[in-house]
């Protein structure tokens, strides 16, 4: 059986290295792997490769960044050709980039049949690129894979038949699972100079939160507040990096005492930060499940999550952007009245294997 797998974009690295993994291990599988390109840098792309021990892509398209519809155009008209090359039995796709649909919608006009990891999750904002990507793959795969029951629930609402639908886990948490030992051997507290447990991480890239000025604004005032309190490590993602270059917010971040900027970080040395910090605060989407496993509290600074299980397990609050409301849910999150940490159902370590079982049994 021959699998063509997708990926683009940072989270879609740490996603697809289980299911890579897990391939291998079984006798007939023929596994592809096909990077669209859509992130390239050296800390957003290559590192996460050797770190989480993925093969090398097949093929790279090597689109790189434009508008969305530049960007998704390129990746179809520079996929189809691969896709009629290797005539892959069934094409994975994970997550909800652009290079998500773009794969999915060309493997489905071409008749390959679709399997989509992380199906059925909906912030039920349409102004979001990632949900337009996600009801559109969700709308056009013949296999939908779940990391939570909300997923269920939406897709069987959007009239998707329940037999195409698999409740599984989560790849990012086998990732995870998998690679928590190593992390801790990780320096990066030292080299930032933040003590265990003593420092909060905050990550930014949501278009609506970095390239609105005001919005940036408005957080940053929340981030003053905690910088009182202790510091603020802040990995800067290149559109922030974008933004802070080139406006009076990033004149301002560079006053702010104890927030400490970085570069992007490597997995291993992100995970080992997640894990050591008193709180998280993030516009993340995968950042809201890995805190959730990590038992460390997560503030989610936008209006809403596509990952309500991980509000019902305890971990997660919805915290917005405005600078009372954030600092309302931290001063919740870090107080010591002890919260309750679940772990969602099924995430476990052993989505990849699930995901398998199904690809073998249906595709
Ligand atoms: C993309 C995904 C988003 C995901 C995020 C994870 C879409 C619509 N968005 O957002 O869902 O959460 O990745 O990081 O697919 N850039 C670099 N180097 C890179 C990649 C990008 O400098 O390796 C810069 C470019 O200037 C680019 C900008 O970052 O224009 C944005 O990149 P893009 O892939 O368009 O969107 P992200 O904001 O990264």
């Amino acid at each position: 059986m021959r699998i063509l797998n997708v990926v683009g974009a940072r989270p879609d690295f740490i996603k697809i290295a289980p299911l890579m993994a897990e391939y291998n291990r079984r006798q007939g599988v023929e596994a592809f792997l096909v990077h669209t390109g859509q992130h390239y840098d050296e800390a957003m792309s290559r590192l996460f490769f050797s770190e989480l021990g993925i093969p090398q892509p097949d093929i790279n398209l090597e689109v790189g960044s434009g508008s969305h519809a530049a960007q998704t155009a390129e990746i179809m008209t520079r996929f189809e050709p691969v896709l009629l090359s290797t005539e892959p039995d069934v094409v994975v796709v994970v997550g909800d980039v652009n290079s998500t649909f773009a794969c999915g919608l060309v493997a489905a006009k071409l008749g390959i049949r679709l399997a989509h990891v992380e199906a059925g999750l909906r912030s039920f904002d349409r102004s979001m690129p990632e949900e337009v990507n996600r009801v559109l793959t969700d709308a056009i795969s013949d296999l939908l894979f779940c990391t939570e029951e909300s997923g269920i629930e939406n897709l069987l609402n959007e009239g998707i038949p329940k037999d195409k639908v698999h409740f599984v886990g989560n790849v990012m948490i086998d990732t995870l699972l998998n690679n928590r030992a190593k992390a801790q051997e990780s320096a990066v507290l030292n080299r930032l100079g933040v003590n265990d447990g003593r420092y909060a991480l905050l990550t930014l890239h949501r278009p609506a939160n970095v390239d609105d000025p005001q919005t940036f604004g408005s957080i940053l005032d929340a981030i003053g507040v905690i910088l009182k309190d202790m510091p603020v490590v802040f990995p800067v993602h290149p559109r922030t990096r974008m933004n802070l270059n080139s406006g009076s917010v990033g004149v301002r971040v560079g006053q702010m005492a104890g927030l400490r900027l970085t570069e992007p970080l490597g997995y291993l040395d992100f995970l080992r930060l997640m894990r050591s910090a008193s709180v998280v605060l993030t516009d993340s989407s995968g950042i809201q499940d890995e805190t959730a496993i990590l038992k460390v509290p997560c503030l989610t600074l936008r209006d809403g999550t596509e990952r309500p299980v991980t509000v019902t397990c305890g971990s997660n609050r919805i915290a917005g952007r405005d600078r009372r409301r954030i600092l309302a849910a931290y001063r919740d999150a870090i107080s010591p009245n002890g919260h309750g940490f679940q772990t969602p159902p099924l995430w476990d370590g052993r989505a990849a294997r699930r995901i398998v079982d199904v690809l073998i049994q249906k595709a």
